[in-house]
């Protein structure tokens, strides 16, 4: 066999499908494009899920892609075998509704063994249990003996995720000798050992799984098959494992360099460098797709692939930032295929070198809190810190596990690991109890990807609000219908509509759809399968059947109003690029008639001076009364013509470019207004956080902006009448007022204070006697410390000899001070004791010297008991 390069395997791969006439796709995002039921992208299938179910059309029906993927499940054994790793590639050929098995089988076959050449004795073949047809394809047809053919069940030989299309499959095995054997003389494909490497899966995407378990054929059989590339390039390189060959071996060697650790020399420093390689190629490819990190969803996965890598350098005896230097080598092996990385090299960097500098004060921050635990564990003489605690420490504040142990472990205390399990099972649980949730949702059939093509819809409402059209289908429930009636929920296909689809960040249209006898109310508008556009609303009047024709109209007001605020949407991000800089990039967009929200990388708070100049210059945009042009280019074009694309965004050839005047140019199929100046203000009304390295902007605009204005004014007004002033004057007013309010409430402490002192003189009578020392005890309320303490003092010194004991109650809290005079102290007095015993009583703690002390506590209704508890500490404490 040649010895191949990765790179090299993907080339023939996707060019021997080509000449086998499928259209060569490239990788999507790593983000699922509108598919909640998918965290990541995790395999050659997910994106293009949308054509196997007919809600979208494919470029063509035989495709071919090398996908990258990443798959998290197993993240915890990455590295400590060389078997896992959470990044890799796919390569697929597909077929929506065109070839099917004998085609799949036969092309799988030519490309192994006419172009890989790889020898037809080391191939195995396994078939779904009943899958004969398949069996004796491959038999028959192929050629594969009957020995090295094996029949395997469910979990093996088909395949299928929640609901939906799936099928049986057939798998390519290679057999890799028998030094990687068991002991098994039966050993074949489906043991566990590592003789027999899988490397391809062919799906016949046949069935559609139903929610009441059956499994009825698919209109169209399709293809879906697997080939890993990691995998393809240890069986043509003649390596052990997917960490020896060349692409990942590359990053290996920088590693090696870096910190002087030979790979293979020690089995503990093998595991980091490949936790190491593996985390570093799946942030790279995370962070160019637009992923950043965050303690959510994605940015989650990201921070703690980058946390797990930045942890095992500081194993390796590496001090500084060191993995966006890595970034180069992972950007030279894959930076040809993957784009991407070459153009967002310096994003990438800059993303992971702020997230590992993050990264270390996490790690001073969480010694700290573990230094807290310990001195507690101290306290209270135990040796095992909780796992609730334990857990607490992982979780939350994203310090490693295994360095709480190393702590703990160096002052002699020790881990509740069982409890930590437990704690990390149970976050599991909720973690598998939400993914199953979404899967579900995301293969929820669209009722309409059982009718046909001749169900599209076109939108024509760029400019016009009133277009007619012909009813092609209607869904009531789950179920396609010909007719509703008055007060009926459904939703009503147009062939032509002036209605647009929620997409691209902006809302759906709302409005009716009419004819003479009927009334259907549109309250939303989305895609649906088979390219249409759903109107989803009620009839209110009359009735409608497949073949009307009906008239849609919809809501000029409320499109004008989204319209605004997509067209203020754009005027912000070219704004804010011209503010903040050129690594502003949007993040995330939600356009409704009520307000914009704009999500954009930026790795700091936008300071209010910058916020005001973003605003002004939107503002001049709006006053400059610039033209709003669309026009259909090629992507080519639009991109010299210096047309903002989007992160990860997946663009056909054709593209509908959006342009302001010469201010902005921009990739959009949304809503717009035909001049700037319709916009009328726009106003920024927030700006904060949602992840580390994105802000969020809130605006509004037009009548929006004329409301926000008009409720400020009667706000100001309520307050001058309150405050008895005019609106010039009412700042002024406000400060006198603060200053006011302080100096007042510092005379009434004052007063206070004194009224106390006075009193003062009467209390020397309440004095007791315990065991031969004076005890004096006094309640206050409502005064401060300092007062508290001096009146403390005062009180010692007028009994000359003793203890004085006193409570002070503010805010719902009481405060005590207790001190002693010196020849008590001898006498075995200790302030600091008494004070602590007392505050217990009242749930509370403190303490201090032997001549005084203070604690606070929260349980008020046990003053009296607390002060009453002092004698019984006075006598336990005389020698
Ligand atoms: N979708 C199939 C897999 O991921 C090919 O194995």
């Amino acid at each position: 066999m040649q010895n191949l390069g990765a790179n090299e395997i993907r080339k023939k791969f996707l060019e021997f499908f080509e000449s086998k006439g499928h259209y060569v796709g490239k990788s999507a995002s790593l983000i699922p494009n509108n598919d909640k039921s998918l965290l990541l992208i995790n395999s050659g299938m997910a994106p293009l899920k949308n054509y196997f179910s007919g809600v979208e059309v494919p470029p063509s029906k035989r495709m071919s892609t090398c996908q990258k993927c990443i798959r998290t499940g197993d993240i915890e054994n990455v590295g400590k075998t060389a078997r896992h790793g959470t990044f890799f590639e796919m390569m697929g050929n597909f077929s929506f509704g065109d070839y099917f098995k004998t085609e799949a089988i036969t092309w799988a076959w030519e490309f192994i063994t006419q172009h890989l050449h790889i020898p037809e004795d080391k191939l195995w073949v396994t078939v779904y249990l009943d899958d004969d047809e398949a069996y004796d394809y491959w038999v028959k047809e192929i050629g594969v003996p009957e020995e090295r053919m094996v029949r395997l069940g469910k979990d093996d030989n088909f395949w299928e995720i929640g609901l939906g299309p799936c099928g049986p499959c057939s798998e390519i095995y290679f057999d890799r000798g028998e030094k990687f054997g068991c002991d098994n003389p039966d050993c074949k494909p489906g043991c566990d050992c590592d003789r027999y490497l899988e490397f391809w899966n062919l799906v016949f995407t046949q069935f559609d799984r139903q929610e009441d378990g059956t499994y009825p054929e698919l209109a169209n059989k399709n293809i879906d098959t697997g080939m890993g590339l990691e995998r393809m390039a240890c069986i043509m390189q003649d390596v052990d494992n997917i960490f020896e060959i060349d692409t990942i071996k590359y990053i290996i060697e920088e590693i090696e360099e870096s910190t002087n650790v030979k790979y293979g020399e020690d089995a503990k420093n093998d595991v980091s460098i490949r936790i190491i390689t593996d985390h570093m190629r799946a942030m790279s490819f995370l962070i160019a797709d637009g992923v950043l990190p965050s303690n959510e969803g994605r940015g989650y996965v990201l921070r703690r692939l980058l946390r797990r890598a930045a942890r095992h350098g500081k194993l390796l005896g590496i001090k500084e930032d060191f993995l966006y230097t890595l970034f180069d080598r992972v950007k030279k092996v894959s930076g040809e295929a993957y784009p991407e990385l070459v153009e967002k090299e310096s994003y990438v960097k800059k993303v992971i070198k702020i997230e590992e500098e993050k990264f270390n004060e996490t790690l001073d921050q969480g010694v700290e809190i573990l230094n807290s635990y310990i001195a507690e564990l101290k306290e209270n003489n135990e040796k095992v810190l909780s796992g609730q605690k334990s857990f607490k420490l992982y979780d939350t504040y994203g310090f490693p596990m295994d360095l709480t142990q190393e702590i703990l472990e160096e002052q002699g205390y020790e881990i509740d690991e069982d409890g930590f399990q437990e704690e990390m099972e149970a976050q599991r649980q909720r973690a598998r109890a939400d993914r199953g949730a979404m899967e579900d949702e995301g293969w929820k059939e669209d009722p309409l990807s059982t009718l046909d093509e001749s169900i599209a819809s076109t939108f024509d409402g760029y400019k016009n609000l009133n277009v007619c059209g012909n009813v092609t289908a209607i869904v009531k429930g789950d179920e396609v219908v010909n007719t509703i009636c008055e007060g009926e929920k459904a939703v009503v296909v147009l062939n032509e509509t002036a209605f647009y689809a929620e997409g691209g960040g902006q809302a759906g249209d709302i409005g009716t759809l009419e004819n003479e006898e009927t009334i259907f109310e549109v309250v939303d508008t989305k895609k649906g399968a088979n390219n249409t556009i759903k109107h989803i609303g009620f009839v209110k009047k009359g009735k409608i059947s497949v073949n009307d024709k009906l008239e849609s109209k919809v809501d000029k007001e409320i499109r004008m109003a989204s319209a605004r605020n997509h067209t203020a949407t754009h005027l912000l991000h070219e704004a804010l690029k011209e503010v903040l800089g050129d690594h502003v990039n949007q993040a995330g967009s939600l356009v409704t008639p009520e307000r914009l929200r704009f999500d954009v990388t930026h790795f700091e708070p936008i300071s209010k001076e910058e916020l005001k100049l973003v605003e002004e210059k939107v503002n001049t945009a709006i006053l400059d009364a610039l033209d709003i042009n669309s026009e259909i280019m090629n992507i080519k074009d639009a991109k010299e013509k210096g047309a903002m694309a989007l992160f990860g965004e997946k663009y056909g050839n054709e593209v509908r470019v959006v342009s302001m005047g010469d201010y902005s140019v921009e990739l959009c199929g949304g809503t717009h207004l035909n001049n700037t100046s319709q916009v009328g203000l726009f106003k920024i009304l927030s700006e904060g956080g949602v992840a580390a390295g994105v802000r969020r902007i809130e605006a509004i605009t037009g009548k929006a902006v004329y409301e926000y204005l008009t409720n400020r004014d009667t706000v100001i007004n309520d307050i001058c009448v309150a405050l008895k002033t005019k609106e010039d004057n009412l700042v002024q007013r406000a400060h006198t007022l603060v200053e006011e309010n302080k100096s007042l409430t510092k005379e009434l402490q004052d007063a206070k204070t004194k009224l106390n002192l006075q009193s003062v003189d009467a209390l020397l009578d309440s004095k007791v006697d315990v065991s031969g020392v004076s005890l004096l005890c006094a309640k206050f309320e409502g005064i401060d410390m300092n007062s508290l303490k001096e009146t403390a003092d005062s009180l010692r010194d007028k009994v000359g000899s003793g203890v004085v004991v006193l409570s002070n109650v503010v805010d719902n809290k009481v405060n005590f001070v207790v001190t002693a005079t010196n020849d008590v102290i001898e006498k075995g007095i200790h302030s600091g004791n008494i004070v602590r015993e007392v505050a217990k009583i009242a749930n509370g703690k403190g303490g201090g010297r032997p001549n005084m002390a203070q604690a606070g506590a929260t349980d008020i209704s046990k003053v009296d008991e607390a002060l009453s508890y002092a004698s019984e500490v006075i006598k336990s404490q005389i020698k």
